[in-house]
Order: structure tokens, then C-alpha cells, then sequence
């Protein structure tokens, strides 16, 4: 990849990582990712925002040729796909100072082994000047580490965001899957880049935004928007039974006007079980009793739901088991971190009977009434 001009002085340069296929070793990237890092030449200083994920550094670098100097190596955030390649770019650039908030600094010193004398350290609101240009940083904690900050380059107007924002280039399952568990600090960093005009997001990850407003938009909706009329269930079945609870539940949810993403959890992609998560207003997880509780994979998708935090009302567990259990203490006491109210479990034994049947509409009845009441609440 070569560096590309996105503003007057102001470039992308950063690396497409194509084949890439998992994040930190568990989030799928059907897509593959990138890493954005941006050069900002201003008229007596040059700021570096942002290096690569270091197996894509070697390349990377080589678009810094022909840069003879760089003053600034901002850090907004010390995760690696960010930072790892700021030793190679201070080796290249000895004189450079690494700007960080004062909680990146002794991470960034811990994970790259960055010396101490290198950093520059900047306060909430502080700026730098490029001479013509002005960098001003606005911590952002907890998008996406406790450290984080963005800053924004007043004479362009333009955000450059990090993680905040970002895409692995579906905007919603970067959301879901890295953001999501952060929705109340996005909704405070939100409302603190209001104060701002700003006309380009530029993040570290995926497309830029010459339009923020839509990609604001969907953020809010994501953080702050009521839940949907919607039911994710994610289910396993081992020998029919589930399955047929689950089918059952799912066509008489379907006529409450209720609708359903479904999720066999022995083949699904976590990703978009993620991203279902974002609207959802109901979460039924179906699951056999196996070894005395939930089938591993049902506890699987608890324990992602419960880290990701979504927003989500109310809660329901179906399922079958052979001869007992506490499939439905077990999963419920995983999920500490859900606000939800449980609604009417169905277990049955075996083959799913007439009474089972039955319990499944008045689940599928009380679930459908919830929705209408939040929806009410809503207007
Ligand atoms: Fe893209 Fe939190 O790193």
C-alpha cells in the first residue's frame, strides 16, 4: 500500500490486513481489517497518529520513506494493532516524542518497553501546534481501554477517532463485538464531541466518514435507542428435542408479530450473534441439560453475552433434558451483568408433550406483551 492524501498535508497511511481472520484470537473477521494511521505535515512540525499492528509493520514503514522528520508520534490508544509499531518508528525517528493521556504512558512502557524519556504526556483539552495546524486531545476513556484518547485537528475539522467509531468494515459488528460491553462511556464521549464541528471521523479502523452524522446517528441508536421487537436465540440441540421447542417458540413468536434472529450455536458465526445482541429486547437461550446443566455451547453464548452487555429487557431459557439438572440456575447465575428480567424458563423431558407445547405459547405471549409495553414506554 502506498500513503494516501486525504486533506492537504494531511495523510492516510496504514496497512490492509486481508487475510486476517481473528481478533485478539476469538472475533471473527469474515473481512479481514485495517489499521489506519494518519501524517499530518504541518508547517514547522510533523505528527505521526497511530502506527500498525506489528506483522504488518515492515510494509508499513516503508511509506514513511521519503518523510525526513517526525516531531509527534501520538498514541491514542496502547492496544497493539495501534502502537506496536512505535519502537520501529522511534528507531527510524530517535528525535520524535510518543504523545499519550498519562495512562497510556506507563502501559505503553510496559507493553512495547517504551523508555520513559521518550513520552510527552497531555491533559484532557490540552493542545499541540504543527505551526499551522493544532492537535487538541479529548480523552476518551474506556473507548476502547481506560487509557484512550481522540483529537481532533481544529483548522481541518477532522475527528481522528481510533477505535471509536471504527469498522472492521461492517460498522455494526465492530460495535458489537469490541464496543458494546463500553455503552455508557460511548454515551458520555457522545455527548462530550457534541461541543465539536467536526466535518471527517478518520479512525483506526475501516472506511472514514466524509458524512460523521450517519455514523453518529447509529452509534446512538446502538447505545441509547430502545430495544427492538426483536427475540435472539441462540440454541444447541443434540437430539431433536430443543430443536423442536425452539421451532415451535420461534413460529408462535412469529405470529405475535414478534421477529426472531436464530442462532444454532454448533455452526453459527459469534459475530452475528453479536450484532443481533445490539437491538434485541429478548434473549431466549435453548439448550439440553447435559452433565447436570446447559450444553457448553449454551454456556458459551452466555458468558459472550454477559461480557458484551447488551441491552436487552427480558431473558428465557427452553430446553430438554433426560432425568434433571440445574440447566436454568447454571446459565442464570452466568449472567450477572445483564439488567434483564427472566421470564417463564420451559424445560421438558424429552420429546417436548402437548403441556410443553403450551408452556412454549405462554412464553411466546408474555414475551410478545413485554415488547409491546416497552415499545409503549417508548412513545
Ligand atoms: Fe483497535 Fe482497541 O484496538
Amino acid at each position: 500500500m502506498h500513503k494516501r492524501q486525504i486533506k492537504e498535508k494531511i495523510y492516510w497511511l496504514g496497512a490492509v490486513d486481508w487475510d486476517r481472520r481473528l481478533f485478539d484470537s476469538l472475533i471473527p473477521l469474515p473481512d479481514g481489517t485495517t489499521y489506519n494511521a494518519y501524517l499530518i505535515e504541518g508547517a514547522e512540525k510533523t505528527a505521526l497518529l497511530d502506527t500498525v499492528d506489528p506483522p504488518m509493520a515492515e510494509e508499513w514503514m516503508a511509506q514513511l520513506d521519503g518523510v525526513p522528520r517526525i516531531d509527534f508520534v501520538v498514541s491514542h490508544h496502547a492496544e497493539q494493532d495501534h502502537s506496536g509499531a512505535i519502537p520501529r518508528v522511534l528507531d527510524r525517528y530517535p528525535q520524535a516524542k510518543v504523545v499519550s493521556t498519562p495512562k497510556a504512558k506507563p502501559m505503553l512502557m510496559d507493553l512495547l518497553r517504551i523508555p520513559e524519556t521518550a513520552f510527552v504526556t497531555v491533559a484532557d483539552g490540552e493542545t499541540i501546534s504543527l505551526g499551522d495546524k493544532t492537535l487538541k486531545f479529548l480523552h476518551t476513556p474506556w473507548v476502547h481501554w481506560p487509557e484512550t484518547m481522540v483529537s481532533y485537528l481544529e483548522e481541518d475539522r477532522i475527528l481522528f477517532s481510533c477505535d471509536f467509531f471504527g469498522s472492521h468494515i461492517a460498522a455494526k459488528r465492530y460495535f458489537a463485538e469490541i464496543m458494546m460491553p463500553f455503552r455508557n462511556a460511548i454515551e458520555k464521549n457522545i455527548e462530550k464531541l457534541k461541543a465539536y464541528d467536526i466535518q471527517v471521523i478518520a479512525p483506526s479502523h475501516g472506511q472514514i466518514y466524509d458524512r460523521p452524522a450517519w455514523i453518529m446517528e447509529a452509534y446512538r441508536d446502538w447505545v441509547m435507542g430502545t430495544p427492538h421487537n426483536l427475540v435472539v436465540l441462540p440454541f444447541v440441540s443434540m437430539h431433536g428435542s430443543t430443536r423442536q421447542m425452539v421451532d415451535h417458540l420461534v413460529s408462535k413468536l412469529a405470529g405475535h408479530g414478534v421477529c426472531v434472529e436464530l442462532f444454532n450455536l454448533a455452526v453459527t458465526d459469534i459475530g452475528k450473534l453479536a450484532m443481533a445482541l445490539v437491538d434485541a429486547a429478548t434473549i431466549v437461550v435453548g439448550t439440553p441439560t447435559v452433565l447436570a446443566g446447559p450444553h457448553p455451547l449454551a454456556g458459551y453464548a452466555a458468558f459472550l453475552a454477559n461480557a458484551l452487555r447488551p441491552k436487552a429487557k427480558f431473558l428465557s431459557i427452553i430446553g430438554s433434558y433426560g432425568w434433571g439438572g440445574k440447566t436454568v440456575e447454571t446459565l442464570a447465575g452466568m449472567i450477572p451483568n445483564l439488567k434483564v428480567e427472566v421470564i417463564n424458563p420451559v424445560l421438558c423431558k424429552g420429546l417436548p408433550s402437548e403441556s410443553d407445547f403450551e408452556a412454549l405459547d405462554n412464553l411466546a405471549a408474555a414475551i410478545a406483551n413485554k415488547h409491546e409495553k416497552l415499545n409503549r414506554t417508548d412513545q
